[in-house]
């Protein structure tokens, strides 16, 4: 069985979510329903800190809020001592909202708004990423306008390929994201930052891409960025203190997937980073990373109701559910696997192959093509694992179907972290008569 963290199988073959059984779950919140194992979150992200703490270098882990963005989730961040990155000022609002200290804020966005840069400088964050020579101006601008100064980091796309699904890598050379590595784009931006005396350069930050399996990718980013620091220091006289590698650690979305531990791959980027900066003569510089995917989705099932049925002799069987695209869209976006479960028949064998439909009006609206299960029957409870990180964020309302309601459980108690949309929230933005 396919089971994360403090998920198992009861006596009478029910799933059970950190010490709650899924029926009641979906009993007491309705469905679609979102749950996540609060203590997996927890350790995910104590994971993360530990071989950094370990290593006795300057760091800090940003949760990246895109992948599920809650005052919830930020609490946890707040209370397990990562920081956050944003990339909007509505993922900013709620980070502040969730109380997290402003000063261990990192705020992303390769197209940035006045407005969100005036929120964020208003706000006092650690760190603005800048993305492009436009928000270079900008910021400056801003920051001047205010008589403040702020430290930022160049975001450079230091064109590796991490071996991932061409639409969620970022890191590659050509990438909206970042100012190119290789065009002389980095030290023209550093040569202005003479004239932007409110912007202070502490480093250069890199994301290489998602669902990355081996640290191979960060080590050619890694030497990269110090070849850059290297050159910076001796040609154009600055010294960084500051590097960020961003995100992008897999996770076990299907069995197939083999994933190392985040300790061993954060030990190995420490590693790495440390190498190449010894090499060429420098400190290593304060580390940050910026995890979303493997903090968060792991720890997220979905619950559904199985409702109705298509059988085309000899072709597919279509087992649909009351949810579908509008609160997972990685199948129709990505072509992303996932594995699933009848929540409430545990412990049967699987006797069919079905295709997992939501309810949108579009054929593309699948959840998963091809699943084993035992035969489903309308009223099932249709478990649909790793959808904690890029589903609720995601979410839309095509077809005007209300977001699901996000729960947390921990020791056997379950809370609402974010309620089920209702017919008159779908409403509220009409106006008019
Ligand atoms: N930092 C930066 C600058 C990023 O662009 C990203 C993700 C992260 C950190 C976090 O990466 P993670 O650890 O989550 O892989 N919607 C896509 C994923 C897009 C990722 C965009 N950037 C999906 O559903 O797979």
């Amino acid at each position: 069985m396919f089971l994360h963290g403090n998920s198992r199988i009861d006596p009478t073959g029910q799933l059970v979510i950190a010490g709650v059984r899924a029926s009641d779950l979906a009993e007491r919140y309705g469905t679609p329903l979102i749950v996540y194992d609060e203590e997996l979150i927890r350790g995910r992200m104590r994971a993360y800190r530990q071989p950094l703490e370990a290593s006795g270098l300057a760091y800090a882990v940003a949760y990246a809020s895109k992948a599920f963005s809650s005052i919830a989730v930020c609490r946890l961040a707040k209370e397990e001592g990562l920081w956050l990155d944003v990339v909007s000022a509505g993922e900013l609002h709620t980070a502040l909202a969730a109380g997290v200290d402003p000063a261990r804020i990192v705020m992303h966005g390769n197209n940035k708004t006045e407005e969100e840069l005036l929120y964020g400088l208003r706000a006092g964050l650690a760190y603005f990423v800048v993305d492009n020579f436009h928000e270079l101006g900008l910021l400056h601008s801003l920051a001047a306008a205010q008589g403040r100064e702020v430290d930022i980091l160049l975001r450079v796309s230091p064109g590796v390929d991490a071996h991932t699904h061409e639409f969620i890598t970022t890191g590659k050379q050509d990438s909206k994201f970042g100012f190119d590595l290789f065009s002389g784009q980095v030290e023209q931006a550093v040569a202005l930052l003479k004239d932007h005396p409110a912007l202070n350069l502490r480093g250069l930050h890199s994301h290489i891409g998602s669902q990355i399996f081996d640290v191979e990718g960060f080590r050619v980013a890694a030497e990269r960025m110090a070849e850059m620091y290297a050159r910076l220091r001796d040609e154009a006289g600055v010294t960084l203190s500051v590097l960020n590698l961003g995100g992008g650690l897999g996770i076990r979305y299907t069995r197939e997937d083999m994933v190392a531990p985040i300790e061993a791959m954060v030990s190995g980027i420490v590693d790495t980073v440390r190498t190449s900066f010894s090499a060429r003569g420098m400190e290593t510089p304060m580390l940050m990373l910026e995890p979303g995917r493997s903090v968060v989705a792991e720890a997220g099932t979905t619950l559904y109701r199985v409702g109705s049925r298509k059988e085309i002799p000899g072709v597919r069987t279509y087992v649909a559910v009351d949810g579908g695209m509008t609160d997972n869209p990685r199948l129709a976006l990505y072509g992303a696997r996932y594995e699933a479960s009848i929540a409430n028949r545990m412990a049967e064998p699987d006797e069919e192959t079905v295709s997992i439909a939501g309810k949108c009006c579009e054929s593309g609206d699948m959840l998963i093509w091809d699943v084993p299960l035992p035969k489903a029957r309308a009223g099932d409870l249709l478990a649909v694992y790793c959808t904690g990180a890029y589903n609720y964020s995601m979410a839309s309302n095509y077809n005007r179907l209300a977001r699901p309601a996000v729960v947390f459980v921990r020791d056997g108690a379950a809370r609402l972290v974010l309620r089920r949309e209702t017919l008159d929230d779908l409403v509220r933005l009409d106006v008019g008569d």
